[in-house]
C-alpha cells in the first residue's frame, strides 16, 4: 500500500519533502517548510476565489458536483423534499440528527414563540425609501437585531448560542415580510402562532382584511419544499462570508448580515432575480436563439446556469422544475416559462454550454414559481435568505466549535511598489506622479 503522501522536490534547493495526504488534501501549512534560506517566509499556496481550497472540515452538507448529489447530514435532498418539512430539516442541519417527536414539538414551539420583533424594528423599517430593495432592508435589519440582544456577543456559551439561533430562524420571515409590506405601503401583519412556519410567512405577507388568514395548502407546501432545497449548500459564497465574519467572534446577527449581503449578489442568491429580468428582456421564445448567440459571444451570461461545484444538473433544479407544474395549477401559468424551457432545451444541446458543463442551477426555475405566487422580483433573494438562515447558523456554530478554527486572515502575494520616499506635492511629476 503506497503511503498517503506527496514527495515534493523543491528545485530551488534540491531538497525533498514528504507531505501527508489526509481526507484527500494536504495541509497548506506543510508548504511553509519549503524555504530558499533562513530569510525566506516559506512557500504559500495561491488560490484566488478559493477554487481549490478547503477552508474547513464540515459534517453538515455533502455535494458531489459530478454526480449531482446533495445530502444534508447524509440524507438525500430528494427524500427530504418529498417527505420532510422545513423546520424538521433546519433541526437536522443544526443538530446533526432528525428530531424525535418530543424534540420536534419543542423546536416548533420555540421557533413559533420567537417570531415577533421589537416594535422599534418597525421604526427603522419605516425609515427606508418607498422603493428600497428588500435585500438591503433585510441585511440592515438582521444586523440591527444584534442591538436588541447584546448578550448574543457571548457566542461561546451554548445556551446563549441556542437562543440566538432560535431567534434568527424565527424572526427572518418576520423581517422579510415587514420589508415586503413596507415596499407596498401596507401595514405590517403580525405572526399567527396557529399556522406553520411557511403558512405564517404567507400570512405576514398577504393578510389583508380577513380576520384570520388561511394559506393555500399547495403554495404552503411549495414553500416548504423550496425552503428545504435552499437550507444549506456547504461552503458557498455567503456561507464563507458568515464563517469569515463570525471567526472574529462577533455576534451571529452581524455574521449573518454578512451572509445576506453576499447572497444579494447577482452571481449568487441574486441570480433568481436576474433570471426573471433576463427572461423578461428576451421577451419571447423566438428571441432565444439571438440571446444564446449574445451569451456565446461573451456579451451576456445565461443567468441561472452554471455552478462552481455542480458540473451536472443541480439536483435542486430538477425538483423545482417538477414542482413548478403544481404551483402553476393553483396560480396562473407564467408566460416566461416557455422562454425558460426553450433556453434550457437549446443550452443543453449546445457545445458552448455542454463543454463548460453549464446546467440549470437552483435559481433557474425558482424565480418563475415565486413570480407565479405573486412575489415581486426584489423578494426572490429574500426568499433564498430565509431558509439559508438555518444553514448559515449551522455552519457558524460548527466554526465556533471547531478547535482548529481561528480568526480568518488569509495571506497575499505582494507585487506592488517597492520602498520609496515621500515627495512634496509641488515636486511631483504630473505624468508619473513621482518626483520630477
Ligand atoms: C448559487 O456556491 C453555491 O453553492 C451557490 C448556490 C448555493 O446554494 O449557495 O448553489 C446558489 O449561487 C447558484 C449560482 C447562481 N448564479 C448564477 O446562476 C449566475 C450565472 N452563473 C455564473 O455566473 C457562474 O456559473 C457561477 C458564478 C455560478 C460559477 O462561476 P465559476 O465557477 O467561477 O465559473 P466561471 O465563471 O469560471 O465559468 C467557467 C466558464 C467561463 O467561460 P470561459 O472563460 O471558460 O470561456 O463558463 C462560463 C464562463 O464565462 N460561464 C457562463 C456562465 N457561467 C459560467 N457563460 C454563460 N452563462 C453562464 N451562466
Amino acid at each position: 500500500m503506497t503511503a498517503s503522501s506527496l514527495t515534493v522536490t523543491d528545485n530551488r534547493t534540491g531538497k525533498s519533502y514528504e507531505i501527508p495526504i489526509t481526507n484527500g488534501a494536504i495541509r497548506a501549512m506543510d508548504l511553509r517548510q519549503m524555504r530558499t534560506g533562513p530569510e525566506d517566509f516559506g512557500l504559500l499556496a495561491y488560490d484566488p476565489a478559493f477554487t481549490n481550497t478547503a477552508s474547513c472540515i464540515s459534517r453538515i452538507t455533502e455535494i458531489d458536483g459530478d454526480r449531482g448529489i446533495l445530502r444534508y447530514r447524509g440524507y438525500p435532498i430528494e427524500e427530504l423534499a418529498e417527505r420532510s418539512n422545513y423546520l424538521e430539516v433546519a433541526y437536522l442541519i443544526l443538530n446533526g440528527e432528525l428530531p424525535t417527536i418530543a424534540q420536534m414539538d419543542e423546536w416548533v414551539y420555540e421557533v413559533t414563540h420567537h417570531t415577533w420583533v421589537h416594535e422599534n424594528v418597525k421604526k427603522f423599517m419605516d425609515g427606508f425609501h418607498h422603493d428600497a430593495h428588500a435585500m438591503g432592508m433585510l441585511c440592515s435589519a438582521v444586523a440591527a437585531l444584534s442591538t436588541f440582544y447584546p448578550e448574543a456577543k457571548n457566542g461561546g456559551d451554548p445556551g446563549t448560542r441556542k437562543l440566538q439561533i432560535v431567534r434568527l430562524v424565527a424572526k427572518m420571515p418576520t423581517l422579510a415580510a415587514f420589508a415586503y409590506r413596507h415596499s407596498l405601503g401596507m401595514p405590517y401583519a403580525y405572526p399567527d402562532n396557529d399556522l406553520s412556519y411557511t403558512g405564517n410567512f404567507l400570512n405576514m405577507l398577504f393578510k389583508t382584511t380577513e380576520v384570520k388568514y388561511q394559506p393555500n395548502a399547495t403554495l404552503e407546501r411549495a414553500l416548504e419544499v423550496l425552503f428545504i432545497l435552499h437550507a444549506d449548500h456547504e461552503q458557498n459564497c455567503s456561507t464563507n462570508a458568515v464563517r469569515s465574519v463570525g471567526s472574529s467572534q462577533v455576534d451571529p446577527y452581524c455574521a449573518l448580515a454578512g451572509g445576506v449581503a453576499a447572497l444579494y449578489g447577482p452571481l449568487h442568491g441574486g441570480a433568481n432575480e436576474a433570471v426573471l429580468r433576463m427572461l423578461a428582456e428576451i421577451g419571447s421564445k423566438d428571441h432565444v436563439p439571438a440571446f444564446i448567440k449574445e451569451v456565446k459571444s461573451g456579451k451576456d451570461k445565461l443567468m441561472g446556469f452554471g455552478h462552481r461545484v455542480y458540473k451536472n444538473y443541480d439536483p435542486r433544479a430538477t425538483i423545482i422544475k417538477r414542482m413548478a407544474d403544481e404551483v402553476f395549477e393553483v396560480t396562473r401559468p407564467n408566460p416566461l416559462l416557455p422562454i425558460a424551457l426553450e433556453l434550457e432545451r437549446i443550452a443543453l444541446q449546445d457545445d458552448y454550454f455542454v463543454s463548460r458543463k453549464l446546467y440549470p442551477n437552483v435559481d433557474f426555475y425558482s424565480g418563475l414559481i415565486y413570480q407565479a405566487m405573486g412575489f415581486p422580483v426584489e423578494m426572490f433573494p429574500v426568499l433564498f435568505a430565509i431558509p439559508r438562515t438555518s444553514g448559515w447558523l449551522a455552519q457558524w456554530q460548527e466554526m465556533r466549535n471547531d478547535p482548529e478554527q481561528k480568526i480568518a486572515r488569509p495571506r497575499q502575494l505582494y507585487l506592488g511598489a517597492g520602498k520609496r520616499s515621500y515627495v512634496e506635492i509641488g515636486k511631483r511629476d504630473e505624468e508619473s506622479g513621482t518626483d520630477g
